[in-house]
């Protein structure tokens, strides 16, 4: 495999184990404020995020590449609501498609079109993913403290439910 491409995969299979730690110190954050459905719904994202690292980690492997695990900062472990996480979230997956966005071009630059059919999954799910958190951004908002109640036991059937990859 081309070796930019190898290393930009490198860089997202770490970005998405600190992806992970990031919803994990959150979920955390969440479980002080007694809300149960939120914090199985971040605790959900934790196990999704650790999905896409391990499916990257195969398919790095599958190729014939060489994964390297790396560490990272800490999370932040505070915030000053529920909609402060869910908004610096959100921010966080646009940072995530714009990498996955980067790891496309490269792929398309070095003509690897396994690489681009794998990856299109990845840019498929991004769009999930900001659709996810933003919908829940604009319910938080529109129900306010009262109705928090009731979304929190929407949050609670969230489940996680492993993706067909390929
Ligand atoms: Fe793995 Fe939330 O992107």
């Amino acid at each position: 495999m081309n070796n930019k491409l190898e290393n930009a995969i490198n860089d997202q299979i770490n970005f998405e184990i600190e992806s992970a730690h990031i919803y994990l110190a959150m979920q955390s954050y969440i479980s002080t404020l007694g809300l149960e459905g939120f914090e199985n719904w971040m605790g959900v994202q934790y196990q999704e995020e650790l999905f896409h690292a391990k499916t990257m980690i195969a398919y790095l492997n599958e190729r014939g590449g060489r994964v390297n695990i790396r560490g990272f900062a800490d999370p932040e472990n505070e915030f000053k609501s529920l909609l402060d996480v869910f908004e610096t979230s959100l921010a966080h997956e646009l940072k995530v498609t714009a990498r996955i966005n980067n790891i496309m071009t490269i792929a398309h630059e070095v003509k690897d079109y396994a690489a681009i059919s794998f990856f299109q999954w990845f840019v498929d799910e991004q769009v999930e993913e900001e659709d996810s958190f933003g919908k829940m951004i604009d319910k938080i908002k529109l129900v306010k403290d009262s109705g928090l109640y009731l979304l929190d036991k929407e949050a609670q059937v969230r489940v996680f439910t492993e993706p067909v990859v390929k």
